[in-house]
């Protein structure tokens, strides 16, 4: 049985006592949603420590958006993965296509990352996902294998073992328009056979969740699909209403 989850990337939303707040809406209404839900939220860097009290006693968990790809040390601006495990963090998102596209992200960095994250207990979320051309040029399953082939590949099998992926296809971030499930799960399938040509049995454990425009309307016809195991949600997890709708659409 994959776990399931429901992510909530706040990216540069909210200022830390709305993040508070957020949280805590997400604390009251979470037990309204099958507790087989896994519940995630991921706030700015700066929000991390008061939402962690936020979530004190509840088993939503905290993760962050991004970290370091090195340790420590003189790299200003910078935010270390031990920091944020320190802070309570679990998972930490990498390789958002936000993160590719405006802050340069490659391969080679998200390689260092994912190695910060493993050293400090975090679970990584990797993200994949084409864009609008490559969807167009049919390419898409060409460029997520490539993602994949270029950082997941270099995980050790206990590595991979807390590994969360999520695939979401960047015309369909913040956009409003989704992929249907049926694209959703094409690749998905696809994703979690690249995952067993080197992992074997194990890619059936690794939770595949579908980011781009999902909100309560669409998430119950998505997360039906075989291989799809939640959601990595944006705009719609600003909302405790919202996010926890999202939850709800689990039927499996
Ligand atoms: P969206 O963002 O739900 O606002 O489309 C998803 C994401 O980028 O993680």
């Amino acid at each position: 049985m994959r776990k399931k989850i429901v992510a909530g990337n706040w990216k540069m939303n909210t200022l830390p006592a709305e993040g508070v707040e957020l949280a805590k809406g997400v604390v009251a209404g979470r037990g309204e949603v099958c507790s087989c839900v896994n519940f995630i939220v991921c706030p700015p860097f700066t929000h991390l420590a008061m939402v962690a009290e936020a979530l004190k006693g509840s088993d939503v968990e905290l993760g962050a958006q991004n970290c370091a790809a090195e340790a420590k040390g003189a790299y200003t601006g910078e935010v270390a993965a031990s920091m944020l495990a320190a802070l309570g963090c679990k998972y930490v998102i990498l390789g958002h296509s936000e993160r590719r596209q405006y802050y340069g992200e490659t391969s080679e960095t998200l390689n260092k990352k994912m190695a910060q994250a493993y050293a400090n207990g975090l679970t990584p979320i990797y993200c994949v996902g084409e864009n609008l051309d490559e969807r167009e040029a049919g390419k898409h399953f060409d460029v997520v294998k490539a993602q994949i082939e270029e950082v997941v590949y270099n995980l050790t099998e206990e590595q991979f073992k807390n590994l969360v992926i999520a695939y979401e296809p960047v015309w369909a971030i913040g956009t409003g328009k989704t992929a249907t499930a049926d694209q959703a799960q094409e690749i998905h399938a696809y994703i979690r056979k690249v995952l067993a040509d080197k992992f074997g049995a194990a890619a059936a454990e690794c939770p595949i969740l579908y980011g781009g425009s999902c909100k309560p309307s669409n998430a119950a016809e998505i997360f039906a699909k075989e291989d799809v195991d939640g959601g990595l949600i944006g705009g719609a997890a600003l909302k405790a209403e919202d996010f926890l709708a999202i939850g709800k659409g689990f039927q499996k």
